[in-house]
């Protein structure tokens, strides 16, 4: 794929190609991340942990997302952009949540907008896709409504959240979304649901079932090192290499060693 569409994305579940998607939040990442050919790339709330320290993701605002995002825009060639509708701009009413999926594709340059829930914000899902822009579904854990679990732990264990959750995902299927991102649930379930819907899921914590998984890419480069939960697999220990890269620059100054001849004019 040259380009990645949401078309394109529909096309690797029918062909049985995994999709792969991860997180930026800014120019130098995203550009990393689209010359590695990652397939989309999520500009998710996440930003509200690692990249502004809050404890959860619900004080990042609106404004904060569109400069996240336009960030990244400036840096793709190919993959599809994805940005979280952050908490609070798509909830209280349709109207809103149109008005925010709007600012963002406008003022970002965008290609779609995410959201959490089902059923409960089905009249904002639908009206952000009658205006043509395309909805990723989120459902299992979500963070925005962390304060109504109480903790982070494997969502839709017991059959009537596990129901639930099949019925949301084939609502936001039959709405129109072009893909549904499953959180923290267990395989199993990712498996059932994946079968069932001919739009991608894509996991995290969700198992090897389904269409495609995401992963914060501060998780996976190891730049976070207190956050470890069963499904990371971290591909490098950044947190500890930029440490003593940092260390030894320090050094370096504190020695005389940096700058040398050969690094002055
Ligand atoms: O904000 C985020 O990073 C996300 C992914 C973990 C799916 O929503
Ligand atoms: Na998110």
């Amino acid at each position: 794929y040259k380009r990645v569409t949401v078309k394109s994305l529909i096309e690797m579940k029918q062909n049985r190609e995994k999709i792969s998607m991860l997180t930026a939040y800014d120019y130098s990442m995203a550009k990393i991340v689209d010359a590695a050919k990652v397939d989309v790339i999520l500009v998710g709330d996440s930003a509200s942990n690692v990249m502004a320290g809050h404890e959860t993701t619900l004080p990042i605002t609106l404004d904060q997302m569109i400069y996240h995002a336009t960030s990244v825009i400036r840096a793709i060639d190919r993959a599809l952009v994805v940005v979280d509708l952050p908490f609070g701009s798509y909830q209280s009413d349709p109207k809103e949540a149109l008005r925010s999926a709007i600012r963002i594709m406008k003022e970002s340059g965008a290609h779609a907008v995410k959201v959490e829930g089902g059923v409960e914000i089905k009249e904002s899902v639908k009206r952000i896709l009658n205006a043509g822009i395309p909805v990723m579904g989120h459902l299992g854990l979500t963070p925005q409504a962390i304060y109504k679990f109480g903790t982070y732990t494997v969502r839709a264990k017991e059959q009537e959240e596990a129901e639930k959750l099949l019925e949301d995902a084939l609502l936001l299927e039959k709405l129109g979304c072009f893909a549904i991102v499953l959180e923290k649930i267990p395989a199993a379930l990712t498996k059932k649901v994946s079968e069932k819907l001919s739009i991608p899921t894509i996991g995290i914590g969700g198992g090897r079932y389904a269409d495609g998984q995401v992963l914060v890419i501060h998780d996976l480069l190891g730049m976070t090192h207190e956050f470890n939960p069963r499904f990371l697999r971290r591909y490098m220990n950044l947190y500890e290499e930029m440490g003593n890269a940092i260390s030894q620059y320090v050094a370096d100054v504190k020695n005389l060693d940096f700058p040398s001849e050969e690094e002055q004019y």
